[in-house]
C-alpha cells in the first residue's frame, strides 16, 4: 500500500489521529511512521477491544467445569522409576543424535525489575555476576559436551532489544558457544489501545507498539525461518524457557525422553503450588483438554479444594518450561479455521504523548495492550503432557526488584542448589535451616550442572578447595 492508502485506511477505521502530526514529521519520519502502520491488522484490532475490553470477554473458553490435569509425578512422589528411567535414556538419545534445540523467549520488557537493558543481560550469579544468558550459554555448553553433540540456541528478542542483545553475545565472544549455533529472531509486536479503542502514539511519529507476548513465539518462529532451519538439522523438538530462571533445567533428559516417549507435540512441566493462594496459572482439564488457567480464571473455592489426603485437588502449578516439536509449531504459526491462540488485554501504564505532542508518563493503567500467551497452544497439542519437577532445581525467576521472585530471592536458591549438589558429592559446607549455605559460592554449569555432574567433578578435583567465601568451581 502506499502512504496515502495507508494513512486513508487509518482514518477509515476511526484511527486517523494517528497521523495528527504528520506536518511536523520529516520525510524519514514520515515514512518511519508509515512503515509502523502497515504493521497493524486494523480489523484485528478493533476486534480485540471489542471483545476484550468493550465487552470485557474472557479470551478463553469459561464454558466447562474445570477437573486437575493428570501429571508424571516424581519417582520420590510415587512415580514410576522405571519409566523415569527409560525417559531419561530416550531423552539421552535424542540428544546425542540432535534433534532437540534450546529455545529462550527473551523478547519481554521487564518492567517489573525496573533493569535499563535486555533482561538476559542482567547479572545474577552470587559470585562471579554472570548475566543469565551466560548461565544459560553454559548449560547449553555442557549439554552439548556431555551428549557429543552441540545445540543449537534460538533467541526470540523483541524491536526494542534485538541489537542490544545481539551486541552482547558478540562482545563476549557468544560466551563460548559457536556463533554460528546460536540465532536471535523478533518476535512480532502489537499497538497499544486508550480505552476507547484509540491506537496511542508513543511520540508524534511513532506508535506504541509492544512485543506480542510469548505465545508471538510460535508465529515468530515460523516467519523468522527457524522452523525451516530445524528442518534441515534435523532438530524436531525445542526446550523452551524464559530468559528470568536461571535454575532452569534448559536440556533436561528426562523430560525430552517422555515427550518423545509419548509423542507428545506440546510438554509441560509442574511444581505442586505452595499454598492455594499462590499465584501461579494451573494445569487443568476443561472439555476434555489440557488448559493452563490463569490464577484469576479458576474459582478461590477450587482453588482451596483438598483430596481425600488432605493434598489441595488443583496443585499442578505451571512454571513455563516446555517442549515443543517442531511441525506443532508450524501448525499453530499457520492457523486455520479453528487453530489460533487468544489475544489476552493487560491494562498498563503505557507511556504516550498528549493533545500538544507533549509526552505523558502516566501514573495509573491508560491503555491497553494484548498478548499471546505460548501456554494457550496445549489444547491443541496431541497427547500432550506434564511431568513433575522440583522446584529447587528449576524454578526461580528474577521478575520483580525486590520481595518474591527478586535477585535476592534468586541469588538464595542458587546458593542452596550450590550448597546442596557439593554436600550431597561429599563436600561440608555449613547451611542455615533453609538450606542456605554461610559462605557465598558459585558452580559453573562446565564444572556440573546437576547432582551427578557436581559429584564425579569434584571427586576428580585434587587438590580440593577448602569450602570459603567466594568460591568458584568452573
Ligand atoms: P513476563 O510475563 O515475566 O513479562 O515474561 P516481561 O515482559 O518479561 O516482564 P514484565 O511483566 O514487564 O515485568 C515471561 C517471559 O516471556 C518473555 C519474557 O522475556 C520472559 O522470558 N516474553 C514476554 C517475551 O519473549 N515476549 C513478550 O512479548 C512477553
Amino acid at each position: 500500500m502506499r502512504q496515502e492508502e495507508i494513512v486513508r485506511s487509518f482514518q477509515t477505521a476511526g484511527q486517523g489521529h494517528v497521523f495528527a502530526f504528520w506536518s511536523e514529521l520529516d520525510t524519514d519520519e514520515r515514512a518511519a511512521l508509515v512503515a509502523q502502520a502497515a504493521e497493524i491488522d486494523l480489523d484485528e484490532v478493533a476486534r480485540l477491544y471489542r471483545s476484550l475490553v468493550a465487552e470485557k470477554a474472557s479470551p478463553v473458553s469459561a464454558a466447562g467445569q474445570l477437573e486437575p490435569a493428570p501429571y508424571e509425578p516424581l519417582p520420590e512422589k510415587g512415580g514410576d522409576a522405571a519409566k523415569w528411567q527409560r525417559a531419561r535414556a530416550k531423552g539421552e538419545e535424542a540428544l546425542r543424535a540432535g534433534r532437540v534445540a534450546a529455545f529462550t523467549v527473551a523478547g519481554g520488557q521487564g518492567t517489573r525489575l525496573g533493569y535499563d537493558g535486555p533482561k538476559g543481560t542482567f547479572a545474577v550469579t552470587p559470585v562471579k555476576h554472570k548475566p543469565l544468558f551466560q548461565v544459560f550459554a553454559e548449560k547449553i555448553l555442557a549439554a552439548g559436551r556431555r551428549h557429543g553433540r552441540p545445540l543449537h540456541w534460538f533467541i526470540m528478542t523483541s524491536h526494542a532489544n534485538h541489537a542490544p542483545t545481539e551486541a552482547f553475545f558478540a562482545e563476549h565472544n557468544f560466551f563460548g558457544l559457536e556463533k554460528a549455533r546460536v540465532h536471535f529472531f523478533r518476535q512480532g509486536r502489537m499497538p497499544a489501545v486508550d480505552f476507547n479503542g484509540k491506537i496511542l502514539l508513543e511520540t508524534k511519529g511513532t506508535i506504541a507498539l509492544s512485543p506480542d507476548g510469548h505465545g508471538g513465539s510460535l508465529r515468530a518462529l515460523h516467519r523468522s525461518g527457524a522452523l525451516d532451519l530445524m528442518a534441515r538439522e534435523g532438530i524436531d523438538t525445542l526446550s523452551y524457557f524464559q530468559v528470568d530462571n536461571p535454575l532452569v533445567r534448559c536440556i533436561d533428559p528426562e523430560f525430552i525422553g517422555f515427550h518423545l516417549l509419548e509423542r507428545s507435540e506440546m510438554s509441560s512441566k509442574t511444581i505442586p503450588k505452595a499454598y492455594p493462594e499462590e499465584k501461579v496459572g494451573l494445569f487443568c482439564r476443561q472439555n476434555g483438554k489440557l488448559i493452563v488457567a490463569e490464577y484469576s480464571d479458576v474459582p478461590m473455592e477450587l482453588q482451596r479444594e483438598k483430596s481425600a489426603d488432605g493434598a489441595l485437588r488443583f496443585s499442578a502449578g505451571s512454571i513455563a518450561i516446555h517442549l515443543i516439536d517442531r511441525d506443532f509449531a508450524r501448525r499453530m504459526a499457520a492457523g486455520g479455521e479453528g487453530v489460533a491462540l487468544p489475544f489476552h488485554r493487560a491494562d498498563k501504564k503505557i507511556t504516550t504523548i498528549d493533545a500538544a505532542g507533549n509526552s505523558v508518563k502516566p501514573g495509573k493503567p491508560n491503555g491497553v495492550k494484548f498478548e499471546l500467551f505460548v501456554f494457550d497452544a496445549l489444547p491443541f497439542a496431541r497427547s500432550p503432557l506434564v511431568i513433575e519437577t522440583r522446584r529447587a532445581d528449576d524454578f526461580s525467576p528474577v521478575k520483580n526488584a525486590e520481595g518474591v521472585d527478586s535477585p535476592q530471592t534468586c541469588r538464595d536458591d542458587q546458593l542452596r542448589q550450590f550448597a546442596r549438589w557439593l554436600n550431597a558429592a561429599g563436600a561440608h559446607v555449613a547451611v542455615d535451616g533453609t538450606g542456605l549455605p554461610q559462605v557465598k559460592l558459585e558452580i559453573s554449569p562446565l564444572f556440573g550442572d546437576d547432582a551427578e555432574s557436581v559429584a564425579a567433578s569434584w571427586r576428580r578435583l585434587a587438590p580440593r578447595p577448602p569450602i570459603q567465601e567466594n568460591l568458584y568451581l568452573e
